[in-house]
């Protein structure tokens, strides 16, 4: 706490204190002038500021500003280098609107693709929502505005996001939904936190104590301010106990009296207040007045929009290497998409965008001409007779068809979920008519997450541009004619079908929970565990040259638990075209100790190489790179034994495998019980030196056996034997060999004892 803060904490009453807890209307702190506490204004975002000038939510008071593409769009860039860049710049921005934090980024796990906000979020993968989302917050806060990250946590589903109970094991909890939240703490600081509306394991966010004092203050060391989302709060005082400090937006002064209350009546201690209000305190102190009236360069930003898109489409079909197109081929646009490019989602994050750039606006300043068809109706969900005519009629005379399709707003947003895969049946329609009249067909998607494609094998190429900002337009043309190559690779899978996907059962709930009975097996995890077939797979793109890997090397053939793995990588541009590439590393488990995913994302890196040229990769990687949530002894935990480093051009295109030997240095996997079986301590290579010599004497009757002579005097096999010795708790050995549940516990006790001596 500063001496400042302190110093204010001193002079404030009871009353002031518990007023400095709640917004003074939907955007701003309150000020108490008699001590010079100013009011800040925070902002929305996360792609572009959306700054109200009042109060209120209206889009028509809302200022003027650059929409950038979507977390969709930007994770599929997989470069922390612009995420970074796009922060700076929003971060300049902000600073000139007066914004003392912009309410972004929101990098929750994209549980199942109906989710309506997907559009919003990065991935399916933690460890890359968690490198991003770190990525973006370092950039605006090196202007000096603050950020939220949001929504803490599980906020995964938007059907009944304000009540639904997010039911979350552990594991899951602590490897897929808390890491991504995790990294940003640890390596960025946010400002503040925005806690979610939804509940977690039956506690709802706000009122969290688990979450938001255990994990995220006591154990992240987070020192920022926990935020409400909009309207989040229910139990003010429970809030302010389990440490959200702030309660956006306003409460009318109902929560603040009743923190009043709670103090004067014993409920709520004043140290437990003042800890509330030190960190509101902290966050208007460092966001004052260093809010300029300053100005920014909107067509420079308008420009950086388009880069950014540019480096976050992603390539998936090029059969016959259809693109990149020339200039002087005969290209149809058709598809309303074309004029009309769906820049960015619907909800908080709606920007009112400074100009659109359509692709056929882009085309024509790059002095290319295109014909053009709307080809539907402008609701993008019907169409009539004429235009499909016109659309089939100038697709048949033309060299190449760029179908510009994808989902209308109404089909996902902030605040409902999507209910199902299909993009409007007339846009589907219009692909495979098209492509029955034309061989060369290039289907340009929009949309904030992943679609069916019923016409995929009909057409040559496909470029996803998500939801691609106010400048796709540019960028679109660029990648099309090649004056860029696309680089971008999926942030999530693509699903052959809805009832593919890991929480097909259970999304969204039945309005009061949803059950995440798919645990840790979420996106790839899920898919690759049942090796399914999928449209396109996590971390696949395509680009106009191709990449060759060589070389993997490790820095050891074993290492601790406690050392950094070095993997380096050689990797070519072996194709005609300068391009990028994302190298992506996975570590796959065989130790066999615990469940776990075929393999997780632990690095990537992004590569610029000009045709022909090779560079050198390297990854570090330390133990969190091998470890699971150990829920036995609540740490991380990488059991001894082997482990393969896989280095993939996606996760199903793995180009190079090196094995490596870990050792351990945790004393214990878990704590043996009385129920703790030989066969659990074997697993583990610590513990199994410790009972090998049991083993071996529990097994010896039958190792002295041949097969045959076990089988004349057992009804069973061998096999089966070794299965009942392996799966017998240790309490049952009384029956075996007359032992008491003393003895069984002293033996229990003892062998805990030798294991934590053992190193
Ligand atoms: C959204 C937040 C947003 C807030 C303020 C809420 O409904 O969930 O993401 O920042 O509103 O607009």
């Amino acid at each position: 706490m500063t001496p400042e803060v302190k110093k204010l904490l001193n002079e404030l009453t009871l009353e002031e204190k518990a007023g400095l807890c709640s917004g003074k209307d939907f955007w701003r702190t309150k000020n108490i002038d008699r001590l010079g506490i100013p009011s800040v204004m925070v902002s929305d975002g996360p792609s572009g500021l959306r700054t109200q000038i009042e109060n209120g939510v209206d889009e028509n008071d809302s200022r003027v500003a650059v929409s950038f593409p979507s977390g969709c769009a930007t994770a599929s860039s997989f470069d922390r280098e612009l995420l970074k860049k796009e922060g700076e710049i929003l971060g300049e921005e902000a600073m000139s609107f007066g914004v003392a934090a912009l309410l972004g980024p929101a990098i929750n796990i994209k549980r199942s693709p109906l989710c309506g906000r997907n559009f919003e979020y990065f991935s399916e993968d933690p460890y890359l929502s968690g490198e991003l989302g770190s990525a973006y917050i370092n950039g605006v806060q090196s202007k000096n505005v603050g950020t939220s990250l949001k929504h803490f946590a599980a906020n995964n589903q938007e059907t009944n996001r304000f009540s639904v109970s997010e039911i979350i094991d552990e594991r899951a909890l602590r490897e897929i939904y808390l890491p991504g939240f995790e990294a940003c703490v640890k390596k960025s600081e946010p400002a503040t936190i925005m806690c979610s509306y939804n509940a977690v394991n039956g506690v709802l966010s706000s009122e969290n104590k688990w979450l938001l004092k255990d994990v995220l203050r006591d154990e992240w060391n987070y020192n920022g301010m926990v935020v409400s989302d909009w309207g989040a709060v229910n139990d003010r005082v429970l809030g302010i106990k389990a440490d959200l400090s702030l309660e956006m937006p306003f409460s009318g002064g109902m929560t603040d009296s009743e923190i009043v209350q709670a103090v004067k009546n014993g409920e709520l201690s004043m140290e437990e207040l003042d800890e509330a209000v030190s960190h509101v305190l902290e966050f208007v102190l460092k966001y004052k007045n260093i809010r300029e009236n300053g100005s920014f360069d909107m067509e420079k930003d308008h420009a950086e929009s388009a880069k950014i898109a540019e480096e976050s489409c992603v390539l998936l079909k090029n059969n016959d290497e259809l693109l990149p197109l020339k200039k002087s081929s005969s290209v149809l646009f058709a598809g309303y998409f074309a004029e009309e490019p769906r820049y960015g989602g619907g909800g908080s994050s709606k920007i009112k965008c400074y100009k659109m750039t359509n692709a056929l606006e882009a085309a024509r300043s790059e002095g290319i001409s295109v014909d053009y068809a709307q080809a539907y109706n402008k609701d993008f969900l019907t169409t009539a007779a004429e235009l499909e005519k016109e659309a089939l009629e100038k697709a048949k005379k033309a060299g190449t068809v760029v179908v510009f399709a994808g989902l209308p707003e109404s089909y996902e947003s902030e605040g409902a979920d999507r209910t199902s895969l299909e993009m409007p049946p007339v846009q589907n329609e219009l692909i495979k008519k098209v492509a029955a009249v034309n061989p060369n067909v290039v289907v340009l998607l929009h949309n904030g997450s992943p679609v069916t494609m019923p016409w995929l094998e009909n057409v040559k190429s496909v470029l996803e541009c998500y939801l691609g900002g106010e400048n796709i337009g540019t960028a679109q043309i660029r990648l099309l004619y090649g004056m860029a190559n696309p680089c971008g690779k999926l942030a999530e899978t693509f699903p052959l079908r809805l009832e593919d996907t890991p929480s097909f059962m259970n999304f969204p709930g039945n309005g009061r929970t949803a059950v995440y009975s798919e645990g840790i097996f979420v996106g790839y995890r899920w898919y690759d565990c049942r090796k399914m077939p999928v449209t396109f797979p996590f971390g696949f793109g395509l680009s106009y040259t191709k990449f060759e890997y060589s070389d993997l090397k490790l820095s050891a053939s074993s290492i601790k638990d406690s050392d950094i793995l070095e993997a380096s990588v050689n990797v070519k541009n072996t194709g005609k075209y300068d391009g990028k590439e994302i190298v992506q590393l996975y570590v796959s488990d065989k130790t066999g100790v615990e469940i776990r995913p075929e393999k997780e994302l632990k690095g990537f890196e992004k590569i610029f190489l000009k045709a022909g040229e090779t560079k050198n990769v390297t990854f570090k990687l330390d133990k969190r790179a091998f470890a699971y949530w150990n829920t036995d002894t609540k740490e991380w935990y990488a059991p001894s034994g082997e482990y393969e480093i896989l280095i993939a051009a996606s996760s199903r295109d793995i180009r190079l495998a090196a094995k490596i030997e870990l050792k351990s240095t945790s004393k214990k996997a878990f704590n043996i019980t009385t129920w703790t079986t030989m066969g659990d301590m074997l697993k583990n290579k610590e513990m199994a030196a410790l009972i090998q010599n049991d083993y071996k004497k529990a097994r010896k009757f039958m190792d002295e056996m041949t097969d045959e002579e076990f089988e004349k005097k057992f009804p069973f096999p061998k096999s089966a034997m070794l299965g009942m010795i392996l799966s017998g708790p240790f309490r049952s050995q009384h029956s075996k060999d007359g032992k008491t549940h003393d003895d069984i516990k002293k033996m229990v006790d003892d062998l805990n004892r030798r294991l934590d001596n053992a190193k």
